[in-house]
């Protein structure tokens, strides 16, 4: 039996549907949903060796017309330049207005094939399958969907709901042991910003999450589902209430953009980031220093390296400026009042984000 959230999004409603052996399963699982009989299969070069001929095989058996668009796996293929070869693929293989895009893959297939069955004939349905723990609770559930300029990231984008998640969990193993510790970190980040229940379970069976145990690890990121699928079913376009995922990622993204975007991992960044917040959250939220300890152990027991790159705090400063979130150069944090609850603050100054990174000045 799959675990089952479901997004409420009015006529946009969907499901996502988290077990193992999903993949297999593919035909009977879509055909409630009368798609077209074309569909573009896009996956990466990591992923496609280990599933896509597997999935491909599955829908072709079910007379699916299937075309499979593999893109150089990492960030560089979320561009303009690759959407463009796409869109003239899909034209190539006759992809009409009831066709579908299948995704198959982590964040950047998700997020790229997302925009381009938002696009593509003005939009066609989309399917999610993501393979990595941090698509399967973050970047497949909420219909954010989006490609880099050179000038930032995620610059060019919709709001696009899939028709369908399929996160089939025994894809998880064979994904690196960094990449899964990276949606670790998102994982956590649910516990504290909404379930103290979820974040004492990671304290208890973290072994056993970090082992990859199958039916925990449906269990947790059913509940990440769930918990981000609420959010999003109040705040499809972020006006406020979603500002709360972003829970650690002030900080986490200023360290990723002074990095470059080559040293940390998306989920790394962002456990330096919920310490930071954790410590500003005590000063500013009212969160206990019992609790900041129990989030920074959690994190170094998970295996992070907690220490914030050495670049110069006026550069951390100027990249959580310039964030596309910071309203009109305003730092805004969000801050955990306890394990479970958390408020947005736009009372923190730049000494106290200084001293919650441990980090100097020039
Ligand atoms: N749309 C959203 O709301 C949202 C939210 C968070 C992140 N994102 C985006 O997600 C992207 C990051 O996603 P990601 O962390 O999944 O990165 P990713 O897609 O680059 O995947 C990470 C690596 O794992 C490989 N991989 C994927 N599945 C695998 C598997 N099952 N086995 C072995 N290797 C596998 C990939 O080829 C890649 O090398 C970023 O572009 C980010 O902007 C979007
Ligand atoms: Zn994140």
């Amino acid at each position: 039996m799959a675990s089952t959230v479901h997004v409420a999004l009015g006529d946009r409603s969907y499901d996502i549907l988290i077990a193992d052996g999903l993949l297999g399963r593919l035909p009977e699982l879509l055909k409630p949903l009368q798609l077209g009989s074309r569909c573009a299969l896009l996956t990466d070069s990591n992923v496609a060796p280990l599933y896509a001929d597997a999935a491909r095989d599955a829908l072709a058996a079910a007379s699916w017309r299937v075309s499979v668009q593999m893109i150089a796996a990492g960030e560089s293929a979320k561009s303009l330049a690759v959407a463009g070869q796409l869109y003239e693929q899909l034209a190539e293989a006759r992809l009409d207005r009831k066709s579908f895009v299948l995704a198959l893959g982590g964040g950047v297939v998700g997020d790229l094939a997302g925009f381009i069955a938002a696009t593509f004939l003005r939009g066609i349905d989309f399917v999610q399958a993501p393979t990595t723990l941090l698509a399967m609770v973050d970047s497949s559930v909420g219909g954010k969907v989006a490609i880099n300029l050179p000038q930032g990231k995620n610059l060019v984008g919709a709001f696009y709901q899939p028709r369908v998640v399929i996160a089939d969990t025994a894809t998880l193993r064979t994904l690196s042991e960094r990449e899964f510790r990276a949606g670790v970190a998102e994982v956590i980040k649910y516990g504290i910003i909404s379930d103290a229940a979820l974040f004492a379970e990671l304290e208890r069976e973290l072994p056993r999450l970090m082992a990859r145990d199958a039916a925990l690890l449906a269990r947790v990121i059913a509940r990440c589902c769930e918990i981000k699928s609420d959010v999003v079913s109040q705040d499809e376009r972020e006006s406020g209430l979603r500002a709360i995922l972003n829970f650690g990622h002030t900080v986490g993204h200023a360290i990723e953009a002074v990095t470059e975007y080559g040293r940390y991992l998306h989920g790394e960044a962002v456990a330096i980031g919920m310490l930071a917040a954790a410590r500003l959250s005590q000063k500013h939220a009212g969160l206990g220093a019992a609790e900041v300890d129990r989030i920074e152990s959690l994190l170094r027991r998970a295996g992070f390296d907690l220490t914030p790159p050495d670049a110069p705090f006026e550069q951390l400063l100027d990249a959580m400026r310039s964030d596309k979130k910071a309203r009109e150069g305003r730092l805004r944090f969000v801050l955990a009042k306890r394990i479970g609850e958390v408020v947005v603050s736009d009372a923190v100054n730049e000494s106290e984000i200084q001293e919650a990174l441990h980090v100097r000045r020039r």
